[in-house]
């Protein structure tokens, strides 16, 4: 039986990808984005391709009504893979961050992405089987100027994945953290600073993020970085991370905080 996979943001970049990608693999398609003509044409492009079945929901996932309506499929039907890749990051100081823009920057990056894997859950551990895939953002572990919002969302993503993939490792439940860093979509387009203004070596294009971020998936991978080619940096930043947990656990005041 064929297996069907729900991605959000399929309208544009990264999430265009995994819909052409997935279709490519046999799976059937629910996309979903508020543009709802770029995913009827993909959707047309893709059954018409590889001959599976593609349906569309335009959503604002940042809005209580859309991200229930996602909410609904995801608890009543047979999703096999969830890719929570819909997101959003503007450009701006955090002082002149509109207040309209963090509001949906935190509803559509957090607040969706949690209530989708929430959802999903419950059915996919009855059936014992399921992925998903979340994908966050090297500036998870990257704070700098006018991404205050954003890297803190994307922190979220990565801490929310982490603490996930201990609690469902009995059940047959793959969950999937995936970093980009720089990637060729309209991100930056929506973001407010067109993409040309940066440095473009530091750029991947979609296609090679959603193979790469694939492949890991395949491996099993809990955290794919795509862009990280010495693997070491990561593993020597997590075990850093542990260890510094670890240094928490005692109950006492370090001696530098004693009065002088
Ligand atoms: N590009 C990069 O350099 C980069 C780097 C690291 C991480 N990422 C992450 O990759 C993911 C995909 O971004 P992208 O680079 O592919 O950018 P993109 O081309 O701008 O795609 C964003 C997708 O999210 C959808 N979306 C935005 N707001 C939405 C809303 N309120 N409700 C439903 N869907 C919404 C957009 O569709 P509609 O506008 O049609 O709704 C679009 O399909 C994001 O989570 C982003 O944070 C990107």
């Amino acid at each position: 039986m064929s297996k069907t996979a729900l991605i959000t943001g399929a309208s544009s970049g990264i999430g265009a990808v995994y819909a052409q990608r997935l279709a490519a693999r046999g799976y059937d398609l629910v996309l979903v984005a508020r543009r709802a003509e770029r995913l009827a044409d993909l959707a047309t492009q893709l059954q018409q391709a590889h001959k599976v079945s593609v349906r569309t929901i335009a959503a604002d996932l940042s809005a209580d009504a859309g991200m229930a309506s996602i909410e609904t499929v995801l608890r009543d039907e047979e999703i096999n893979l969830l890719v929570n890749n819909a997101g959003m990051g503007p450009i701006s100081s955090t002082a002149d961050l509109s207040d309209e823009a963090a509001a949906q920057t935190l509803a559509l990056n957090v607040t969706a992405l949690m209530r989708l894997t929430r959802a999903a859950l419950p059915a996919m551990r009855a059936r014992k089987s399921g992925a998903i895939v979340n994908v966050g953002s090297v500036m998870a572990f990257h704070a700098m100027p006018a991404t205050s919002l954003y890297s803190a969302t994307k922190a979220f993503v990565l801490t929310y994945s982490r603490a996930i993939q201990q609690e469902v490792q009995a059940d047959g439940i793959q969950v999937q953290a995936v970093l980009p860093a720089g990637t060729v979509t309209e991100f930056y387009e929506a973001a407010g600073v067109p993409i040309a203004n940066f440095d473009q070596s530091v750029f991947m294009t979609a296609e090679n993020l959603v193979d790469a971020a694939l492949a890991g998936l395949d491996r099993g991978e809990e955290v794919t970085l795509p862009s990280v080619h010495d693997l070491e940096l990561w593993n020597t930043y997590d075990t850093a991370r542990q260890n510094l947990f670890g240094g928490t656990q005692n109950g006492k005041p370090a001696p530098r905080y004693k009065a002088a």
